[in-house]
């Protein structure tokens, strides 16, 4: 596990229950997509992960654009500030967009985030989370495709960061309350 193990105090979706349920969401949209082409917005840094797994499992023609937004900085929770670090390369007018997003802790960031796509004309936006946080939720965002709702606790794997550490995990889990405090 990249020599994270001493750090993790539990893990809360192993990589097979994570893998399981990218082929679950994607034969989903696929289903739903049919006869359409998809143009998959990530949204940097998080999605980086699940939007390779996703764009693979998806037995779908599609497109991948990024974004890159931060909320967070360093710490453990949102700010409601958000950044646009990198924008769409291309328009995405008359597109069928599916934002891609590791986690939905406040929605403070999707919502943004859909509020600015939303007004560049696509042809529909939804939006596909691999997590969310039912109970940390302040602003209410439309998800079309959720993965797992989660506790209220702060994870970190595959792609989910504390202090830009533990993306590269393969699982989600929670680190040792000492992890912090170092
Ligand atoms: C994290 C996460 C989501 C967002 C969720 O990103 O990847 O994008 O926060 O939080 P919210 O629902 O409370 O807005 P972060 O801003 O840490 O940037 P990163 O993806 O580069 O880690
Ligand atoms: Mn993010
Ligand atoms: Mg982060």
């Amino acid at each position: 596990d990249h020599g994270y193990g001493p750090d993790i105090h539990h893990v809360l979706l192993s990589e097979q229950q994570i893998q399981d349920k990218i082929t679950e969401l994607a034969a989903q949209v696929a289903r739903d997509y049919a006869g359409r082409e998809v143009l998959l917005v990530g949204v940097l840094k998080g999605a980086v992960l699940f939007m390779s797994d996703f764009a693979r499992a998806l037995q779908l023609p599609t497109q991948m654009e990024f974004m890159a937004v931060s909320s967070y900085g360093s710490s453990t929770s949102s700010s409601g500030v958000v950044r646009i670090l990198k924008d769409l390369d291309r328009d995405i007018s008359d597109r069928h967009v599916l934002v891609l997003e590791d986690i939905i802790d406040s929605g403070l960031t999707l919502s943004w985030l859909l509020k600015n796509l939303g007004s560049r004309r696509p042809a529909s936006l939804e939006v596909c989370a691999l997590l969310r946080k039912p109970d940390a939720i302040k602003v209410e965002v439309p998800v079309r495709y959720v993965g797992f709702d989660i506790p209220n606790e702060f994870v970190v794997g595959y792609g989910l960061d504390y202090a830009e550490r533990y993306r590269d995990l393969p699982y989600i889990g929670t680190l040792k309350p000492e992890v912090y405090s170092d």
